[in-house]
């Protein structure tokens, strides 16, 4: 476990969310108010990417079934839903992060 270089703020700062690689863990980054929060880019549901969401006031949105996803607790906020069912969606994971002269980091 260690901090982790894996971008540039500004690079960031122009996509609001972004999907990034630390070995082989896919990690979404959210850019909101000068801070930066990093989440599993595994959707908890059935694994779909959440770079493929959408990204509002701190909730990540799940583009395959709605689940939407607290980005500084990693709690289901609302579970998945298909057809008009809501499906047992579990918490996701988060990762501390830090940035440093303009670079992004996060604990893996
Ligand atoms: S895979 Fe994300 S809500 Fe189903």
């Amino acid at each position: 476990m260690g901090w982790h270089k894996v971008t540039e703020v500004e690079t960031l700062k122009k996509q609001i969310k972004l999907k990034v690689f630390v070995n082989d863990l896919a990690l979404l980054l959210i850019y909101d108010h000068k801070r930066v929060y990093a989440i599993n880019d595994r959707c908890p549901h059935l694994g779909a990417s959440l770079e493929k969401g959408t990204y509002d006031d701190g909730v990540v949105t799940c583009a395959k079934h709605h689940a939407q996803i607290d980005v500084k607790t990693g709690e289901v906020l609302e579970k998945a839903k298909i057809l008009f069912l809501k499906m047992p969606t579990k918490k996701t994971k988060t990762y501390e992060t830090k940035i440093e002269e303009g670079t992004v980091f996060v604990k893996v």
